[in-house]
């Protein structure tokens, strides 16, 4: 990792942090369901997406503490997904971020329910935010709606489960990416545009940069179920192969997955230099995302 992504995570992620916990702290809830809450979400993570949301904001020098709230949301219904997706109806996984999973510890009911509350308080802090106009929380709120929703994520995580019984075609099989991993990421960086008021031309170069960012972070993910071990990843390695997932590595064979992970981050570069700014922190984020190894 290069000393200025570095530097930038040392400064950024202790914020996004007591932001996010300080928000589920402070809800009046049944104990053992904050519990389960804060549980998955203290488990660690990378925090990536709300790294990008403060990333895209610090480009244009503006909202930055708004940018910790938003980034804070969008960590909740990431982490509510991870509980959801490791659950015995899904991937059945029983470790996550180094520790076992929600489920595993709370009960499959109690950890539904986490998921269900980190989803849902998600929008309310959206909702609660100070010091941006109402109309533009409306357009965060509609955005992470659509991209979370039947039209992103859970849509995605739908046809990701059809492909443990049928073998995707490749143009499938980025329709899964795209929709799963890809409209949450998206959703990180185009907020932090929304937010930090980037004219239509950045928006769209920056659109762009995310959605290749979607796939390379996905296709890496796939990756690492077949190179990494599961003490580095802090999950179970080897779980794609295993339930008979369609994934870029079953498709093309690593070579190939690797292929398509530098072709994404040149194009993921490229879009950025459609943007007249420093746009250096992006580009390491980009080239992070590739060679990450959990
Ligand atoms: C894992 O996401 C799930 C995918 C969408 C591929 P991350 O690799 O960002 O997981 P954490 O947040 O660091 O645990
Ligand atoms: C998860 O995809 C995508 C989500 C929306 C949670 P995976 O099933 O590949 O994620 P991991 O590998 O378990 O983290
Ligand atoms: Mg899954
Ligand atoms: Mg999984
Ligand atoms: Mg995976």
């Amino acid at each position: 990792m290069s000393k200025q992504l570095q530097q930038f995570i040392d400064d950024n992620l202790p914020k996004i942090e007591e932001e996010l916990y300080d928000l589920v702290e402070r809800i009046k809830a049944p104990e053992t369901l904050t519990e389960s809450m804060l549980y998955s979400l203290k488990a660690g993570g990378k925090r990536i997406r709300p790294l990008f949301v403060v990333a895209v904001c610090d480009l244009f020098h503006n909202k930055q503490h708004e940018a910790l709230t938003v980034g804070a949301a969008v960590e909740m219904i990431h982490t509510y997904s991870l509980i959801h997706d490791d659950l015995p109806s899904m991937d059945n996984d029983d470790m996550r971020r180094g520790k076992p999973t929600n489920h595993v510890v709370f009960g499959e009911a109690l950890a539904t329910l986490a998921g269900d509350a980190l989803n849902t308080l998600s929008f309310g802090v959206l909702a609660r935010l100070e010091n941006v106009e109402p109309l533009k929380k409306v357009e965060l709120i509609n955005m992470l709606s659509i991209a979370s929703g039947a039209e992103g994520m859970v849509g995605g995580q739908v046809l990701d489960i059809d492909g443990e019984n049928r073998r995707l075609n490749l143009s499938e099989l980025e329709e899964v990416h795209i929709n799963k991993t890809g409209a949450i990421l998206r959703f990180s960086i185009e907020s932090g545009a929304v937010l930090s008021d980037a004219t239509k031309e950045e928006r769209d170069a920056l659109a762009e940069y995310a959605h290749h960012i979607g796939l390379a972070f996905q296709i890496q993910d796939d990756i690492l179920d077949i190179v990494g071990t599961s003490e580095e990843l802090g999950k179970t390695a080897g779980k794609d192969v295993e339930s008979h997932k369609s994934t870029y590595p079953a498709l093309l064979t690593l070579e190939g997955a690797n292929a398509k992970l530098e072709e994404h981050f040149s194009l993921a570069v490229s879009a950025l230099a459609k943007i007249r700014k420093d746009t250096s922190l992006l580009e390491e984020f980009a080239r992070y995302i590739v060679k990450r190894t959990n």
